[in-house]
C-alpha cells in the first residue's frame, strides 16, 4: 500500500531494481545537506534495505515518487516510526534537485498526510528539520505542524526542532 497519485506525482513502493535511484538520491550532498550530508553508497544501500523492511513490517516506508509527466524519479516521501514506536509516525520528504522550487515537497507531503490519516491509526504526525533548513521549516509550518521541542539528531547529534500535527477531527 502507498499514497495515491497527486496532481504531478506517482507513488509506489521501492523495488529491488530501484536501488540505483535510491543511491543517487541519498549520496547527493545537496539533497542531504541538512540531513547529515551525503551518505556513502554502503549507507544508502542500508537505508534502502531499511525502507523495504519498513514496508514489509508496517505497510509504510519513505516511498519513491516519480513525475507523472516524464516518469523521472523525483525523490521520496513517507512515514516511519518515531523513536522506534508506532505511537507516533514521523513524516519526511527528500526531493531530488531537478524538482526543487516547484513545491513538489509540499505536494508529496500532503499526499503522505492524507494516506496516514486514512490508512494508519496514528493519532499525530511528527516532523523535524536541520537547524539551518529554512525551506523545510517553511514547509512544515505551511502544512500546519506546531513546534514541540528540540532534540539531538544524526551522526553529530545536532539539536533539531520538532513539530507535531494532530489527526484532524
Ligand atoms: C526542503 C523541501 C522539503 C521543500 O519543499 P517545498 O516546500 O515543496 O519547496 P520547494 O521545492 O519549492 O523549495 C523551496 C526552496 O528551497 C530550495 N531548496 C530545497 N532544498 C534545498 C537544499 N537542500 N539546499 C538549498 N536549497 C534548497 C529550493 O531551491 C527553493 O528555493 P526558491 O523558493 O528560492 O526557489 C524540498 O525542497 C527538499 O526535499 N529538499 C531536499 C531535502 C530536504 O532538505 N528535505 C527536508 C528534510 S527535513
Amino acid at each position: 500500500m502507498h499514497p495515491t497519485d497527486s496532481a504531478r506525482l506517482r507513488f509506489r513502493t521501492w523495488r529491488a531494481e530501484d536501488l540505483p535511484l535510491a543511491i543517487a538520491l541519498w549520496t547527493d550532498g545537496d539533497v542531504m545537506r541538512h540531513m547529515g550530508g551525503a551518505r556513502s553508497v554502503a549507507q544508502a544501500e542500508e537505508r534502502f534495505r531499511d525502507e523495504c523492511a519498513n514496508q514489509q513490517k508496517y505497510g509504510f516506508q519513505y516511498w519513491p515518487i516519480f513525475s507523472l509527466e516524464t516518469g523521472e524519479h523525483a525523490g521520496c516521501a513517507g512515514l516511519r516510526p518515531f523513536h522506534g514506536s508506532l505511537g507516533e509516525l514521523e513524516i519526511g520528504v527528500h526531493i531530488a534537485r531537478p524538482f526543487w522550487s516547484g513545491r513538489y515537497g509540499e505536494e508529496a507531503a500532503r499526499a503522505v498526510m492524507a494516506h496516514a490519516w486514512a490508512h494508519t491509526s496514528t493519532s499525530s504526525l511528527v516532523a523535524g528539520h536541520g537547524p539551518d533548513n529554512a525551506n523545510s521549516q517553511a514547509l512544515i509550518e505551511r502544512l500546519g505542524f506546531v513546534y514541540t521541542h528540540h532534540e539531538p539528531w544524526g551522526p553529530h547529534q545536532r539539536m533539531h526542532p520538532y513539530y507535531r500535527l494532530d489527526r484532524p477531527l
